[in-house]
């Protein structure tokens, strides 16, 4: 199978901070990968990297074979990258339904987006058909009249998948998107993603929630310390050394343990 990305001995420090120590991991084309790791090991730092936000110091990303670092996240957005953010923030004066359709402004342009009159009404109908389509399978139509930023945290989570879901990419980028969600919309959400990966889309998710992890990722790639610690199946996280000792830490005996409980 074709590789959708591949980041090569990627290096990158935030002044004295070095959070990217030669990190190297590859995503085949169709796949749904878990990103995993600690709290601060550089998981959001790697999907910033991949976009363009935050520009590496050294080692390669590349994107279906072509290298995009060094590129703006415009252009990398135009490989058909899109991303979701940990921390949404939605603007005041939008409703949840003009955000979602504002995010085929990269393809259609604002005005045609917008303009209600002559040879564009088309277009901004098939854009806002496509908007309720994406917020009815996200379970957002009850909102989508509502301020954007209005909405609560988990809904703006799923909003940030509605509006990278617009143009179809070919690879989405997911930053924690079971957080702040209700533990009921697992199940929905699970069935969703899978959906959009079914539609030909791979999948890059960062996530703490091992259920929601076991339940829809193919194969995890585990961070720690800058690097790639572990490339497996989900269900082979629990036994794996280098994530127990990722996550737990490792005692000088070689047990590992954590609030009295020894693994
Ligand atoms: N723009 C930035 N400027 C300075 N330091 C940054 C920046 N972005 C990230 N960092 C630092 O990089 C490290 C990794 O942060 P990052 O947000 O990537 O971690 P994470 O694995 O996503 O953590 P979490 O699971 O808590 O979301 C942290 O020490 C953070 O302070
Ligand atoms: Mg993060």
């Amino acid at each position: 199978m074709n590789t959708m990305l591949r980041l090569h001995d990627v290096h990158k420090s935030f002044g004295g901070n070095t959070v990217l120590t030669g990190l190297s991991f590859q995503v085949r084309a169709g796949e749904i990968v878990g990103l995993l790791g600690p709290n601060g090991c550089g998981k959001s730092t790697v999907l910033n990297t991949i976009t363009g936000y935050c520009p590496i110091d050294n080692g390669l990303i590349e994107i279906r074979g072509e290298p995009v670092n060094g590129m703006s996240s415009h252009e990398i957005a135009a490989k058909g990258v899109r991303r979701t953010f940990q921390l949404p923030s939605m603007p005041t004066r939008m409703s949840v339904e003009e955000v979602v359709m504002a995010a085929s402004i990269q393809k259609h342009g604002l005005f045609s987006t917008f303009c209600r009159s002559g040879s564009t009404r088309r277009l901004e109908r098939d854009t806002r058909s496509r908007a309720q389509h994406l917020l009815a399978e996200l379970l957002l139509t009850k909102v989508a009249h509502l301020p954007a930023a209005s909405i609560s945290g988990g809904q703006k989570k799923l909003l940030g998948i509605a509006c990278a879901m617009m143009e179809q990419p070919a690879l989405l980028l997911l930053d924690e998107p079971m957080a702040g969600v209700h533990p009921n919309l697992r199940a929905e959400l699970v069935s969703t993603l899978k959906r959009i990966n079914e539609q030909g889309i791979t999948l890059v998710i960062i996530e703490h929630d091992m259920h929601f992890i076991s339940e829809t990722c193919s194969r995890c790639v585990v961070l720690d310390k800058g690097k790639t610690v572990a490339d497996c199946l989900p269900c082979e996280l629990e036994s794996h050394e280098s994530v127990v000792e990722a996550y737990l830490g490792k005692k000088p005996s070689g047990q590992y343990q954590v609030a009295g409980v020894t693994a």
